[in-house]
């Protein structure tokens, strides 16, 4: 019901009348106060006059779930989605949820999380309201020796989204950091529930930094914010256009393969063509990165010309 007072109300900068709006809803003008008040107690700037009825002055930056929906594109991807003030994590929660049976698409999202992680153990900070923490459940037909493809995709569908809403140049560096001019913008975790070899499903966690400033961002860190020079970007727009994309390329590595979302990778790319170092535990393997592999991983040159093959690990650039 919010959902439908919030998508009649933004059609016109004027006031409609209650007898109006509760005739299109088909509710009582006390039911309609009701939800009225509880918009208004999420933060919704709705003027209500005697006489006039109600006006639409402004939303709260929240990506609320009847937020979202209102011009998300998707069949499934975000249809169902679990909005929380704060989490420990959103990974945690997506998994107790997808253990559930929660269907594929469902996505957890967090305004902020107190135990926010990254790859290998690394903390992934979450200031309230600035950025995008979410979670995404999938139920990939794939074993599990190709589920690294499934962060590929994570990779080339937000650098397409932020291409796309933002024009500016997204990049991504191996396995899933997402980059602008050489800066982390955003990052990818995924976990898996094997089932014998099949993948039985995966959470898909993304990190994403949009409205922080310079001065709360770590050296080596860039906000989409900061990248455009804009005053503010709405993260639900944002929200939208990654579960747009990511669904798309989705359906489409199921139907017909990972060529062509393997190109857009090595098109997105900043880690090709490049002198890389890769540690993994107490090993490490040095040489020219210079493709991607069917598989998802990257393929390393090392300086006696041997190909390696490297499925994880933390990665530098040489030069
Ligand atoms: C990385 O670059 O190391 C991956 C960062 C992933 C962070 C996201 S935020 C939403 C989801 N919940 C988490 O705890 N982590 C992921």
């Amino acid at each position: 019901m919010e959902e439908k007072i919030i998508s009649i109300l933004s059609k016109k900068d004027g006031y409609f009348s209650g007898e109006e709006l509760s005739r299109e809803l088909k509710i009582s003008r006390q039911a309609l106060w009701k939800h009225i008040h509880f918009l208004m107690g999420l933060g919704y700037d709705i003027a209500a006059v005697p006489h006039l009825g109600y006006r639409l002055i402004s939303i709260p930056d929240r990506l609320y779930d009847f937020q979202v929906s209102q011009g998300l594109k998707t069949k499934s991807f975000g249809r169902k989605m679990l909005y929380f003030d704060s989490l420990s994590s959103t990974m945690d929660m997506a998994n107790q949820l997808a253990l559930k049976g929660l269907p594929e698409g469902t996505v957890v999202l967090a305004e902020t999380q107190t135990k926010g992680r990254g790859r290998l153990g690394r903390f992934w900070h979450s200031p309230k309201y600035k950025g995008l923490y979410f979670s995404l459940i999938l139920k990939p037909r794939i074993s599990v020796d190709k589920a690294a493809l499934i962060t590929l995709l994570a990779g080339v569908s937000i650098s397409e989204a932020v291409r796309e809403s933002c024009a500016i140049e997204a990049q991504i560096k191996w396995p899933n950091d997402i980059m602008i001019a050489n800066k982390k913008a955003g990052g990818i975790l995924t976990e898996i529930k094997a089932e014998v070899d099949e993948v039985g499903f995966m959470v898909i966690g993304v990190g994403l930094n949009i409205n922080n400033d310079r001065k709360s961002l770590v050296e080596g860190a860039i906000s989409l914010k900061e990248a455009t020079g804009a005053q503010e970007i709405s993260r639900a727009m944002i929200l939208q256009s990654i579960l747009k994309e990511f669904e798309t390329n989705y359906s489409f590595l199921q139907q017909k393969g990972p060529k062509a979302m393997l190109d857009k990778w090595r098109r997105l790319s900043v880690t090709l063509g490049r002198r890389v170092r890769i540690s993994s535990h107490d090993d490490f393997i040095e040489g020219e990165a210079f493709d991607i592999d069917t598989d998802g991983g990257l393929l390393i040159r090392n300086d006696s010309g041997v190909t390696q093959k490297v499925m994880a690990g933390d990665i530098t650039f040489c030069r």
